[in-house]
């Protein structure tokens, strides 16, 4: 375990830096002038990749996992379970970070890692840093946690750390899981030397009400770039004086960063996850953006059934090392056949309708789920399209669960099945009876174009096809394309 302190070092211009790496690599800068040049002609100034042959401003070097730092907030008493979930996505050669905790660990090695064998915990968790003393600040909202301030503090202290080339700072809890893939490529949209502070609020009307619209919600995660969060970690002591009335972390920071002019940059792939019972709905129809992090795994359903919480989410995670940018990205399309509607939210589940519905409808996140808190009508409210989720299991869509993956060359091949069959009277002619759905596609790799100006991809029935076996092709829509349902 170690300890952090704050000691602030010099800062080595990233610019400088990224100079030498680039003059020292050629190829990338034959790649970068050949990218820039062909498929985006049309940007003159791309955030991030831009290079300005003329000004001799910038040379930027694609934005990689290399250059962030995360900050991860927790407490000695929830780490030794939450660990099992920043496990699943934290790793430790390729990330820089701390996870920080009020006081250390009673560290009665439990980690088996006598025998050399297997890797021990502190080879495969982030280091533990411990939260400077906070109690000389004031916090008076009644009933809170006072830990508040000492994990809006993670900010500073993860600034503090003091690390090198550094050009985004994320931040989460202990039960936020990322997808660091889709996280470094939401990120390298922007310009890190600009003031970002990127993430999202919540999906709940009235989390957002009562808290903020303009809040990024610290469960989701949030980004802020390097100049903006040197700039924050020194003046947010003061702020922390100022908003003792507050409840939260994330309160205190997006106050503070207002302060400094700054609002949030929205990004929809931050989940916040402020609901409760199955998140199947707001998965299965998850925005056309990458999937960027997940919250509150365990106050909600396993996301797959009949699997443990946290078996369900590596699961998931099984699909996402595979094509992390395709995970969850929703694609529709029209059975003539049998009049199905087919809706793939790729690497996770199926629903088939069993008649022809509009795009527009099936879009719409099915209400699967149940409000973050017991309350009035207020609390039902969603911050995104809903449709009804029948009482019925006879009268929904029908549901296929991700059974597995599997990498083919550059495509990939994924199987849904079933997992909770309905008891219904008869399967004739229904989606009930396909046994598997079969889903092959390319390898998705996000270029920027996609990424700012995402386009939804199509799918076909493909003739291989019978009843029982549904087999799907997903590619990329033909430029007049219409995902449209057949007369
Ligand atoms: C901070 O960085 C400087 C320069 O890289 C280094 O000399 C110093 O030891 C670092 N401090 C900490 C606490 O890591
Ligand atoms: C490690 O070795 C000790 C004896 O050297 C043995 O008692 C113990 O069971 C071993 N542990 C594992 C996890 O293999
Ligand atoms: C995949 O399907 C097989 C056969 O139906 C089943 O035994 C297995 O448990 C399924 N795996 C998952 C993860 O659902
Ligand atoms: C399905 O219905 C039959 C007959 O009503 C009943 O015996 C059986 O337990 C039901 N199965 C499930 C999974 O609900």
């Amino acid at each position: 375990m170690k300890t952090c302190q704050s000691f602030f070092k010099t800062h080595i211009n990233s610019r400088l830096i990224n100079l030498i790496f680039i003059s020292s690599s050629l190829g990338l800068i034959l790649y970068l002038v050949f990218s820039s040049f062909s498929s985006f002609s049309t940007f003159s100034t791309l955030p991030s990749t831009r290079i300005l042959l003329l000004g001799g401003d910038v040379f930027s070097s694609p934005t990689s996992l290399d250059h962030v730092v995360f900050g991860i907030a927790s407490n000695a008493k929830a780490w030794p379970t939450r660990k099992e979930y920043v496990k699943m996505w934290w790793k430790p050669d390729k990330m820089r970070g701390c996870v920080f905790l009020d006081v250390g660990l009673n560290n009665n090695n439990n980690n088996n890692n006598d025998n050399n064998t297997v890797l021990s915990e502190d080879e495969i968790l982030p280091p533990v840093c411990i939260s400077d003393d906070t109690s000389r600040f004031r916090y008076t909202w009644r009933g809170g946690l006072r830990s508040a301030i000492r994990v809006a503090r993670v900010v500073k202290e993860t600034v503090a750390l003091n690390h090198s080339n550094v050009r985004w700072f994320v931040f989460g809890d202990d039960d936020t899981v990322f997808f660091h893939e889709n996280l470094v490529k939401t990120l390298s949209k922007y310009d890190h030397e600009l003031p970002y502070f990127i993430g999202s609020n919540s999906e709940s009307f009235i989390q957002n009400r009562f808290f903020s619209f303009s809040m990024a919600f610290g469960g989701a995660g949030f980004a802020i770039s390097y100049p903006l969060a040197k700039t924050l970690a020194k003046v947010l002591d003061s702020c922390l004086e100022r908003y003792h009335h507050l409840y939260g972390s994330d309160g205190r920071i997006s106050s503070c960063l207002a302060e400094l002019g700054v609002g949030i940059t929205r990004e929809p792939g931050f989940h916040q996850m402020d609901m409760s019972g199955d998140p199947f709905g707001v998965l299965a129809a998850h925005p056309m953006a990458p999937l960027v992090s997940l919250h509150h795994p365990d106050y909600l359903d396993p996301i797959f059934p009949k699997m443990t919480n946290r078996d369900a989410m590596r699961h998931l995670y099984k699909a996402a090392e595979l094509d992390p940018h395709r995970i969850l990205q929703q694609t529709v399309c029209y059975d003539r056949w049998f009049s199905w509607t087919i809706s793939i939210s790729w690497g996770y589940a199926v629903e088939v309708f069993g008649s022809h519905i509009l795009l527009p409808d099936v879009l719409r996140v099915p209400a699967t789920f149940r409000p973050w808190k017991k309350g009035g009508v207020l609390h039902t409210l969603f911050s995104f399209d809903m449709r009804e989720h029948n009482k019925d299991p006879c009268r929904r869509p029908v549901a296929f669960h991700m059974n597995k993956t599997i990498l083919e060359g550059d495509q990939t091949v994924s199987i849904y099945k079933i997992v909770e069959p309905a008891n219904c009277t008869s399967n004739l002619g229904s989606p009930r009876g396909i046994e598997m759905i079969k889903v092959h596609a390319p390898k998705f790799n996000l270029d920027m174009k996609q990424l700012l100006a995402p386009r939804r991809q199509c799918c076909d029935v493909l003739p291989s096809s019978w009843h029982e076996k549904l087999e799907i092709g997903i590619r990329e829509c033909h430029e007049d394309e219409l995902i449209q349902m057949p007369h």
